[in-house]
């Protein structure tokens, strides 16, 4: 049945370029959003950027720009990336726009006057020269953890604002039991609950604006801005008009947030206790994915590893980067990044298998059938593995099963061309058993339509160009029509153009 279904990225910061670690993201996101289309859910996809705090307040500087100078250049390199990248979000969020600010306003009133925020003092190791508070486990031998710093810290007590969030945790932790599918994979749920297990304190939400003035003011202290989480985990609501438009109880709660595996303490413990403490309900599933990784450490701009994939994607195609990228890293689980691999597997998958399925297919259409769709007949091997991937394609999908979904997708490309080579559809033209060449060319071909029928998601472009190449328009319905045995007309006429996915010759 149709739902409604809400995505969101994490919104990226301002202070960097977006890197392959973003891309993955925001292509999964995608990948989930257009899958629910597919579905025919009605869907609501958010991203956005996260525009205050130190991080961002010291790119700027660093580049003696005014904070919202910088960010106002910055973000336009996330919308062009997106655009580029053929992401389908519905809204772009930053967190510096007078939608998401004021909410943030109102929440503090809001929670403050409730006796939710409170004033007390804030005890920590405070980095002269770098202008920063450190906690006790960030300490590198006792002194600032910052590699060009490392210098003797000091501990200092100071007046600041806290969000009760530790009065939260027996409740926190009764839900993740009681809600399997709150924290995905169950690793993660299980750092979690491990987490919960040690005390939970309250939540310093202020930061002083003699060291940080890059954030939003606190509304009954003009002394403080907000911190920078706080303020970065409310666009999820501000971003669907929380507050400001009745849409937001038609996408309140949110069916899914997708993370990397460093921010699920903030996701899963303070953004729950948040909304809580807001009266509002919680988001249905948060799922954590791995790292890219090189050498075996997480790719960052800061390790000098930014990877740009903008070279990888000239050479292959979006449409094949979008999916080799999918398939080399499986949902929750680190992956090394290499151009090699990706590229070996778009000649495994796309090159070799998916495209050569499409190419022969289509060329003995025209060779032996003038070129003309032939009248639709059982199916055998092909049409069980496409009827049994409809039946359970929104289990693979809301379970968050993708890498199983395109390995059955595959597996039925593969059967393709196993049926080609073993029917050998010459020898049935030569021997002028046409019905037979028929029946084993429909089939085939049938494969090939219902393959880019699941692929359309990760390849928007190229699906509808295979789709118009099979004689059909080039525009998918919803799965459960599109998705049943028998799609292809007999006698439109198949245009077969250039191979979708060449093969890259030395030197490309
Ligand atoms: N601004 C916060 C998120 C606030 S959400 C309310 C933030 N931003 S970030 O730009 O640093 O990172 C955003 C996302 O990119 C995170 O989910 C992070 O896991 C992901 N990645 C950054 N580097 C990555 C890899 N090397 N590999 C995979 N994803 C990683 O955190």
């Amino acid at each position: 049945m149709a739902q409604n279904y809400y995505i969101t990225t994490p919104i990226y910061y301002v202070n960097d370029r977006p890197h392959i670690g973003h891309i993955y993201t925001t292509i999964l996101a995608d990948v989930f959003a257009r899958s629910h289309r597919l579905l025919g859910d009605d869907v609501f996809f958010l991203t956005g950027t996260d525009e205050h705090g130190q991080k961002v307040q010291d790119a700027a500087e660093a580049r003696g720009l005014e904070p919202i100078q910088h960010a106002d250049e910055m973000v336009v390199q996330f919308q062009e990336i997106w655009k580029d990248l053929d992401i389908s979000n519905d809204e772009f969020i930053r967190t510096t726009e007078a939608r998401h600010t004021s909410v943030v306003s109102e929440v503090l009133s809001d929670l403050y006057d409730r006796g939710e925020i409170y004033v007390g003092e804030y005890e920590g190791w405070y980095c002269k020269h770098c202008e920063r508070f450190w906690t006790k486990k960030d300490l590198v031998e006792g002194n600032c953890p910052n590699p060009d710093c490392q210098r003797p810290v000091s501990v200092i007590s100071e007046k600041n604002y806290f969000f009760r969030m530790g009065k939260r945790r027996d409740w926190l932790i009764d839900h993740i039991r009681k809600n399997e599918n709150f924290i995905l994979p169950a690793s993660r749920r299980n750092e979690v609950l491990g987490f919960l297990d040690g005390p939970l304190g309250d939540l310093c939400i202020s930061r002083s604006r003699k060291r940080l003035s890059w954030g939003i003011p606190l509304p009954f202290d003009e002394d403080y801005v907000t911190y920078v989480w706080f303020d970065a985990l409310l666009n999820y609501v501000s971003g669907v008009g929380y507050r400001r438009d009745d849409a937001f109880e038609k996408w309140w709660p949110a069916s899914l947030h997708l993370i990397g595996k460093d921010i699920v303490t903030t996701h899963c413990v303070y953004w729950p206790t948040m909304l809580e403490a807001m009266g509002l309900p919680l988001p249905k599933s948060i799922l954590a994915h791995g790292w890219w990784t090189q050498g075996g450490e997480k790719v960052s701009k800061s390790k000098g590893g930014a990877i740009d994939p903008r070279p990888l994607i000239e050479k292959i195609g979006l449409d094949a980067f979008r999916t080799v990228l999918l398939r080399e890293m499986i949902i929750g689980a680190d992956a090394g990044y290499s151009e090699e691999r990706l590229v070996a597997r778009y000649h495994s998958d796309l090159a070799n298998d998916l495209g050569n399925l499409h190419y022969r297919t289509l060329s003995m259409i025209e060779k032996f059938l003038g070129g003309k769709v032939p009248k639709p007949g059982p199916g055998g091997s092909l049409q069980e593995k496409a009827e049994s991937l409809k039946k359970d394609c929104r289990s693979l999908v809301e379970s968050y099963s993708f890498n199983d979904l395109l390995d059955r997708v595959f597996d039925l490309v593969r059967e393709g061309n196993r049926v080609i080579d073993r029917e050998q559809p010459w020898r049935l033209a030569r021997e002028e058993k046409t019905e037979e060449l028929e029946r084993v060319l429909y089939g085939v071909a049938e494969a090939v339509r219902i393959a880019f029928l699941y692929l359309s998601p990760l390849q928007p472009t190229t699906a509808a160009k295979a789709r118009s190449t099979l004689g059909l328009d080039g525009t998918w319905g919803k799965l459960d029509e599109e998705g049943k045995w028998g799609g292809l007309r007999a006698g439109s006429e198949v245009r077969i153009g250039k191979p979708l996915f060449p093969r890259l010759e030395p030197g490309d």
